[in-house]
């Protein structure tokens, strides 16, 4: 067991012995009751749910009840304990408790490839140690502006019944998080700056949408994405009826998640604001909360946690020393400049220069949530090479740019995930990802779209490499810290 599994564990028992905590893991079809408040212990304090509107049955409730032939649930990868994602120290946990045999588990996605040796650990190696499931998509067709082929399959899910033959490509992806879809649904922007394009149209009104879903964009409303969820991770064979369909979409639609209690203290006392219930209360920003003025509705990216820049010197010193870091942890992540280069979706194809001088702000300026206000998708380098740390568990591809080169790549490209091109199957698009929320983080570790994070620190340590930035120890801790408290 590491450190951190046995920190959870304690919590956990800690918890349960004062009557306080449910059980952390929900399995499909357990009928119990969602209240409208609800907090888990984590290794960095206590993650806590708010669901708006009040407490909710979860019997019959389709988000809950297991629906397909594998006993699984919405529930099953979105954990509300997790932060509505799933962590990896909750895969590993369920695995020895059930040997295995949990839901989760299913041939399908949650192993490697469905042709593996089910009842083997090796086979669900993805899903233990990165908390990846399986995300099968269609081979990128011909007369689209790329090629694709396949350089490594260690998965063995890229070739044969599975692979090109069949018109099938399988990446490997973590479950986002699901709740305070507010944000991630608000539109702040009038057109697509990322790519120079008009607002992406939901197929069914023809009406706009934020284009802030899914690592590849390929499900640009909640209805359309659960339909794609209950027919692959559920594989359902009938499709959600309509009152399914409004069921689900209330509870993502009511449902917000964030840490509420950080290492020393609660995280909305002193003056700042953390927790859900402000999310719950709040107003998505507008494109104002890129500045670092107060011009938004709710100020600027994290100035929640203003209050803590004034020190109180009545408090334990640990409490005292936390508050300050992340009240500076907030400042550096609007106010240190680094230099973002060849990163798709900023530095090309349109306006900002390659390279731009900015802060992680530039990218993560949603006030509250860190995703962007602007829709579109964004190569961070998290799933292609040179940029991504060495997988060799993850398939890898080589893309062959058959029209023009990519701005930053150049004419092949490597990538573990070609993300975003899959979705529109040109060339420029390759390892471009949709932000998250930054919500709720502590207790879903690992990060990034592949898990390529295993913590809170590989996350700025790898923009510190990516960017060159040359944080201080300091400013690293600081971030750090801030990322603990949301
Ligand atoms: C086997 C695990 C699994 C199950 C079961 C599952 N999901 Fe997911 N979910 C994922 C993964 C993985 C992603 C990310 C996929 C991607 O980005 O390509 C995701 C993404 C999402 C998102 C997008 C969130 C965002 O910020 O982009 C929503 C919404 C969602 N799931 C809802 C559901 C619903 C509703 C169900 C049940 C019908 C469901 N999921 C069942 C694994 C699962
Ligand atoms: C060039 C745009 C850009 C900049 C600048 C940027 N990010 Fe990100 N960030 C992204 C993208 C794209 C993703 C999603 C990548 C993925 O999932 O593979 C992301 C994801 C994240 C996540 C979510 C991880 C998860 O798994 O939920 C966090 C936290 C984060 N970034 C923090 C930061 C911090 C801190 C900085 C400043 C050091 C920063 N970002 C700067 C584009 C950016």
């Amino acid at each position: 067991m590491t450190l951190r599994a046995v920190a959870l564990a304690l919590g956990a028992l800690l918890a349960i012995g004062a009557a306080k905590a449910p059980e952390r893991w929900w399995s499909p079809g357990e009928g119990r009751v969602f209240p409208a408040q609800l907090t888990y212990p984590n290794a960095d304090g206590e993650l806590g749910l708010v669901l708006t509107g009040g407490a909710m049955p979860t019997r019959g409730h389709p988000f809950f009840e297991p629906l397909g032939p594998d006993g699984r649930a919405c529930v099953t990868c979105h954990q509300p304990a997790d932060s509505m994602s799933l962590s990896v120290a909750s895969v590993q946990e369920r695995w020895i408790a059930t040997k295995g045999r949990d839901p989760l588990f299913a041939a399908y996605d949650g192993s490697n490839c469905p042709g593996l040796p089910q009842g083997e650990r090796a086979s669900h190696s993805l899903l233990l140690d990165h908390g990846l499931i399986r995300v099968e998509r269609a081979w990128p067709v011909a007369g689209t502006d790329m090629s694709v082929e396949v350089v490594r399959d260690p998965t063995r899910c890229n070739s044969g019944e599975y692979g090109p033959e069949k018109g099938k490509i399988s990446v490997y992806r973590r479950p986002r998080p699901v709740a305070n879809m507010k944000y991630l649904l608000a539109m702040g922007f009038a057109y697509d700056p990322k790519a120079g394009m008009p607002l992406p149209l939901d197929p069914e009104t023809g009406q706009p949408v934020s284009g802030n879903l899914m690592a590849d964009g390929r499900a640009l409303t909640l209805k359309i994405q659960m339909e794609d969820a209950a027919a692959t991770h559920l594989r359902m064979v009938r499709h959600l009826t309509p009152q399914q369909i409004a069921q689900i979409t209330d509870f993502e639609m009511r449902i917000y998640s964030a840490q509420v209690k950080g290492p020393h203290g609660m995280l909305n006392a002193g003056g700042a604001k953390g927790g859900p219930q402000t999310l719950a209360d709040s107003i998505p920003g507008q494109l104002g909360s890129i500045s670092n003025q107060p011009n938004s509705v709710s100020g600027p990216v994290w100035s929640e946690f203003a209050a803590w820049e004034k020190d109180d010197p009545a408090l334990p010193e640990a409490e005292r020393a936390f508050r300050k870091s992340v009240a500076r942890g907030a400042r550096v992540f609007r106010e240190k400049m680094f230099l973002i280069s060849d990163s798709a979706g900023i530095n090309s194809p349109v306006g900002f220069g390659n390279p731009v001088r900015n802060s992680c702000v530039f990218c993560h300026n949603m006030t509250q949530m860190g995703n962007d206000v602007a829709p579109g998708q964004v190569d961070l380098g998290t799933t292609t090479l040179p940029f991504a740390d060495p997988q060799p568990d993850l398939p890898l591809f080589r893309i062959t740019c058959r029209g023009k080169p990519h701005p930053h790549y150049g004419r092949t490209i490597l990538t573990h995930d070609p993300g975003y091109a899959l979705t529109t199957g040109k060339c420029a698009d390759v390892g471009k990802i949709t932000l998250q929320s930054n919500r709720g983080l502590a207790a879903r570790a690992p990060y990034f779209s592949n898990g390529m994070a295993k913590d809170l620190r590989g996350i700025i340590d790898y923009y510190d490499r990516r960017y060159s930035i040359g944080y201080t120890e300091q400013d690293k801790q600081d971030l750090v810290n801030l990322m603990r408290a949301l």
